[in-house]
């Protein structure tokens, strides 16, 4: 109750925010941890390069629930922001409402249909128009560890369930907070996606998470991804309820916790703070997921302020998709080009890894959306599985209660 009522007087503090005056972009988004603004100022300042102010409109919480919550006052309060980082079916469920600008001018000018990958026009595009530009692709399926502890324990990097499971043992066994995790439904949900992939693989997935197939949902398979989960709660720290993502990659950074398992946001705050992969710390995809991608993509929505896109709207929308930026802004927070056009041989080596797998991914028809983040289905039926997932982390459920509860869930939210 008091978590909800903060999060309406955000919104009713947001409704009253002021609107950007010419020659100025206002941005919603909820980059605040130090990665993530630290590159959310590689865009700043490209725009400022052109003469264009920055009003800024942060909101805290990763994955971005709050930010939607304050975007909808905003909105319904007739005073839109500029522009606003957004995710997959949030995109689509605000073009639908008609609130989003033209950008096809744009898009042709720059050739952006040859260069964005149709999994990523998806949502970009709603009826054909573009909608929103993408400015990077991150993906969930990720381990984060700390190298330090890796050899001091002998822990070679897992390649199966199994494996993983014995490496988290012998990290609690010395002393170590084995994972990392902060206690937050979308947090919880993160891990769901790779879990899921790793347990069931890419068919069980699309029929669990994008297609909403009930016998997916209710299945066995379903029943061990929650027993699964329910062995990783057996490695988290008594102090994980609420505790922000970027201070689990804290954690790992100071040598207190071995791994973490979240996007490659992750990887951000760990440049952030000076360390570097392969030498501070490793990257690897979630045991099982070797060739999987499950992905996200942060887009820019431009809000209709009038009948046509304004040309700070559109000075944003060609620096987000050009080529140079794309690497600054990429090498910065931890995720790849949201083009297939380029070469990154200036990213780090999970930088060139994930781009590579993103691209054969993209090319092959194996790029899948992640529930955790709004790629597989929409916000209502996220959300529902959300609280299903949480309760069960929490001990609320067991497995096949969970598995119960997600089958009616989906059914009610659809
Ligand atoms: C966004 C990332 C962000 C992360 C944590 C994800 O939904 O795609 O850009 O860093 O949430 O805030």
């Amino acid at each position: 109750m008091r978590g909800f009522s903060r999060i309406l007087g955000a919104a009713a503090l947001a409704a009253t925010a002021g609107m950007a005056s010419a020659g100025d972009v206002e941005v919603l988004h909820w980059w605040t941890s130090g990665g993530e603004a630290a590159a959310l100022n590689v865009l700043r300042e490209d725009l400022q390069k052109q003469g264009i102010g920055w009003q800024d409109m942060p909101v805290a919480g990763g994955g971005g629930t709050q930010a939607m919550t304050v975007l909808r006052a905003r909105v319904t309060a007739g005073n839109p922001p500029t522009a606003v980082q957004m995710l997959g079916f949030d995109i689509t469920d605000w073009a639908r409402e008609g609130a989003l600008a033209n950008l096809n001018d744009i898009a042709a000018k720059n050739g952006w249909d040859s260069v964005v990958p149709a999994a990523l026009q998806k949502f970009s595009k709603f009826d054909g128009q573009w909608v929103a530009v993408p400015v990077n692709v991150h993906s969930t399926n990720w381990v984060w560890a700390n190298k330090a502890i890796m050899d001091k324990l002998g822990i070679s990097q897992p390649e199966t369930w199994d494996e993983f499971v014995a490496a988290l043992q012998a990290a609690k066994d010395a002393g170590y907070v084995a994972l990392a995790h902060g206690g937050q439904a979308w947090q919880e949900a993160t891990i769901f996606d790779a879990v899921a992939m790793s347990t069931g693989g890419p068919d069980f997935y699309k029929a669990a998470f994008i297609d909403l197939d009930e016998d997916a949902l209710g299945s066995d398979t379903m029943k061990t991804v929650f027993d699964r989960m329910a062995t990783l709660r057996g490695f988290v720290d008594d102090n994980f309820s609420g505790r922000d993502w970027n201070l689990a990659t804290a954690m790992v950074i100071n040598g207190e916790a071995a791994f973490q398992l979240m996007g490659d946001w992750a990887k951000g705050e760990f440049l952030n703070a000076g360390k570097q992969p392969g030498k501070d710390f490793l990257c690897y995809r979630f045991p099982g997921t070797q060739n999987q991608v499950t992905f996200n993509s942060d887009q820019f929505a431009m809000f209709r302020q009038g009948d046509k896109v304004s040309p700070e709207q559109a000075a944003l929308a060609e620096a987000i998709l050009s080529p140079g930026f794309q690497i600054a802004f990429n090498k910065v927070k931890g995720s790849v080009p949201a083009r297939t056009d380029l070469d990154v041989s200036e990213l780090d080596a999970c930088g060139q890894q994930g781009y590579k797998e993103f691209k054969a991914a993209a090319a092959s028809g194996n790029l899948y959306g992640s529930f955790a983040h709004g790629h597989a289905n929409p916000a209502a039926v996220k959300n529902a599985m959300y609280d299903v997932i949480t309760a069960h982390f929490n001990g609320e459920y067991d497995s096949a209660t969970a598995v119960k509860e997600l089958v009616t869930a989906v059914q009610l939210a659809r």
